[in-house]
């Protein structure tokens, strides 16, 4: 199916959508923009559980109370530092400033590696996060997209994408992790334990919370809560932009909570053996153990 595209930009070899994005708006973020010590960071590749941070960060930060969540866009109140709004919203906002960033180090906030504000990186299964990106591709006007999966999963892998090769920007954030300012988490423990792991973000920014609005937290984030919550679900945005009835933004899991490991529906054996020969020769110094990783034998194996 032909999908018409709207435009994108080069900035700093990466390609993102013109849509929400300037070469003046990346410029800004990465040479103006002054990050202040008390700055929180949301980071991610696309579809690694962007959404889910910006609302686990304002639940947090605002004790549990899920007010503000219901009121106001998740896209003010945890703004994204290389679009064009960025300044409106951050620029006269007290600390604790709430960002969010798809941005690889090397065009993020130069005033950030020099400065105290914490960072929180969001990793998901590449395959899960390939499959998220084909659907929100179909649905989405400022998205590339191919019907063929195959042919999707190529340009994912070759990093003909917005926001550039997942392996690059997932490689060029984990080389900071053993900072005492950053924290690494998957999108496969949010899903498997949302409570722990938003006590660990607590302890990560030195909030603490009490019993009953750490439940809130884990209550207002959950998947039917933010699926329900205009405010997050982007259902507030034009269908011609994105239109939830080609493929909705929070899709249905089996468990309706969520989907880890949606690429079992998708990948063919042989697919996935090519993905993971790709995955291991990438990320074989990393050094890091991820729950998605399988030894390559048993994939092979199962060919
Ligand atoms: P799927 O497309 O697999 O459903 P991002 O916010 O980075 O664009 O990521 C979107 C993905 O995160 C979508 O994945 C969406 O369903 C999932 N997601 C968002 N909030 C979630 C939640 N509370 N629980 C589980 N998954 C969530």
């Amino acid at each position: 199916m032909a999908k018409q595209v709207t435009h994108s930009i080069e900035y700093g070899g990466i390609t993102l959508p013109a849509l929400v994005h300037s070469e003046a708006s990346v410029r800004y973020a990465q040479q103006s923009f002054q990050v202040r010590d008390g700055d929180v960071f949301n980071l991610t590749y696309p579809k690694s559980g962007t959404t889910w941070m910006q609302e686990i960060l304002t639940l947090i930060h605002s004790n549990g109370d899920p007010t503000l969540s219901r009121l106001v866009p998740s896209w003010e109140r945890v703004p994204w530092i290389e679009q064009n709004t960025a300044a409106e919203y951050l620029e006269n906002r007290p600390c604790p400033r709430l960002i969010t960033s798809h941005l690889p180090p090397t065009v993020f906030p130069e005033s950030f590696f020099s400065s105290q504000a914490k960072a929180i990186y969001t990793i998901r299964n590449p395959k899960d996060v390939c499959v998220s990106l084909y659907y929100y591709a179909k649905m989405a006007s400022f998205l590339d997209y191919k019907e063929d999966f195959g042919e999707f999963i190529e340009m994912f892998c070759a990093g003909k994408i917005l926001f550039g090769s997942w392996f690059d920007h997932v490689k060029a954030w984990l080389a900071y992790r053993d900072r005492a300012n950053f924290l690494l988490l998957t999108y496969d423990e949010l899903i498997k334990d949302l409570r722990g792991s938003v006590l660990r973000i607590c302890q990560f920014l030195g909030k603490d919370l009490d019993a009953s609005a750490v439940d809130s937290v884990v209550e207002n984030a959950s998947f039917e809560t933010m699926k329900g919550n205009k405010m997050v679900n982007y259902s507030l945005v034009p269908e011609d932009i994105m239109n939830q009835n080609v493929s909705p933004f929070f899709r249905k899991g089996r468990t309706n909570r969520g989907i880890s490991g949606d690429w079992r529906n998708h990948f063919t054996p042989e697919q996935n053996a090519t993905f993971h020969d790709l995955y291991h020769q990438k990320m074989k110094d990393v050094g890091i153990k991820f729950p998605w990783d399988e030894p390559q034998s048993e994939i092979h194996q199962k060919l």
